[in-house]
């Protein structure tokens, strides 16, 4: 009895030791670490050494990006908020009235009424570029680069033809709206940019009656494109952008500008080429000597200029400056 008393505290200091030994062993800080926190912390978000969706800590990036919000337009999620709606056709006002929801039906029975992209996934990896329209692209090479690309889109007029070794050859999108409208392969989907419901009702147009040929200005009665491969951007979503991301500077976001926050939303990763002043600092198009006004006009030009380099500070976006 008394020996087993004696023992007692050596048998004791003897097991607590075993038992930190055996913990530090087998369980080291790495492992607390990891078990500790949710796994789906650290997965990541797409399959490319990079993904947009990584990192969602920067309070920056968070205050902007919506990952709810619906770029494209279908019947099911055409409803506009009523704000929404004021806004959107306060952007190009017109006497005409248009009930939009006739409209809309009218459009999804011509064009694939779908929810596209909403294929996020840790197994994808979708790269996409970006193409503006500056005269930085000439020179520049960046032909292949570009076409190397899942997704390459492009912007109103910008050709390809003639410009292949510095602007590529695939367009996969073009994002374009009726006063800037161009023929179009099969192989490209038409993005409509609609600033008002007249543009949609160009878009019906075109693809049957040919009978709108105006809207403020002349317009082309009617296009090449595959209809099966048409979207429409969704107003909610011009106004996000707005909104969200330029902080209502301007009167509504420049063509480019949205464009590349569309990429963020379908994308993985996104390069932005044709972006910017040549070094001359003029804002000529590659393909014409029409000089842009980029500060000017309806858009927050400074203000885009800024948030594009904000994107790319953050890993967001890379801009590929150019070369003139
Ligand atoms: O001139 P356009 O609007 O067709 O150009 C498409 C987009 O390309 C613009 O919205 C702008 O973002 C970008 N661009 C540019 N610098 C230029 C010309 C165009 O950044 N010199």
């Amino acid at each position: 009895m008394n020996i087993s008393n004696r023992l007692t505290p050596r048998y004791f200091t003897l097991i607590l030791s075993f038992m930190t030994l055996f913990l530090l062993f087998t369980h080291t800080p790495t492992d607390i670490t990891t078990d500790s926190f949710d796994d789906s912390i650290f997965e990541a978000s797409c399959s490319c050494k990079t993904c947009i969706m990584d990192f969602m800590d920067d309070d920056w990036f968070v205050y902007r990006y919506d990952p709810t919000i619906t770029p494209l337009l279908n019947r099911k999620n055409s409803a506009l908020r009523r704000d929404t709606y004021k806004w959107w056709r306060g952007l190009q006002p017109s006497s005409l009235r248009v009930n939009y929801t006739e409209v809309v039906d009218q459009m999804f029975s011509l064009f694939p009424d779908k929810d596209h992209y909403a294929d996020t996934s840790p197994d994808r990896c979708r790269t996409c570029a970006v193409v503006g329209n500056s005269a930085n692209l000439l020179g520049s090479h960046y032909g292949s680069l570009i076409d190397f690309h899942d997704v390459v889109i492009r912007i109103n007029k910008g050709p390809t033809k003639g410009y292949e070794r510095d602007v590529g050859s695939k367009t996969t999108h073009r994002i374009l709206y009726p006063e800037s409208a161009v023929d179009l392969d099969n192989n490209t989907h038409l993005v409509l940019f609609p600033f008002k419901i007249r543009d949609m009702q160009w878009l019906i147009s075109t693809f049957t009656t040919g009978h709108i040929t105006r809207t403020y200005t002349r317009v082309k009665s009617s296009i090449k494109a595959d209809e099966n491969k048409v979207m429409i951007l969704h107003p909610a979503f011009i106004k996000y952008v707005y909104e969200k991301w330029l902080l209502r500077h301007g009167r509504y976001p420049s063509t480019g500008f949205i464009t590349i926050i569309f990429a963020l939303h379908i994308c993985d990763q996104v390069n932005v080429f044709g972006f910017g002043a040549s070094s001359t600092g003029t804002w000529h198009h590659y393909f014409d000597r029409s000089r842009t006004h980029f500060k000017g006009g309806p858009h927050g030009g400074d203000f885009e200029n800024k948030t594009l380099h904000k994107l790319q500070q953050r890993n967001k976006i890379i801009i590929h400056k150019g070369y003139r």
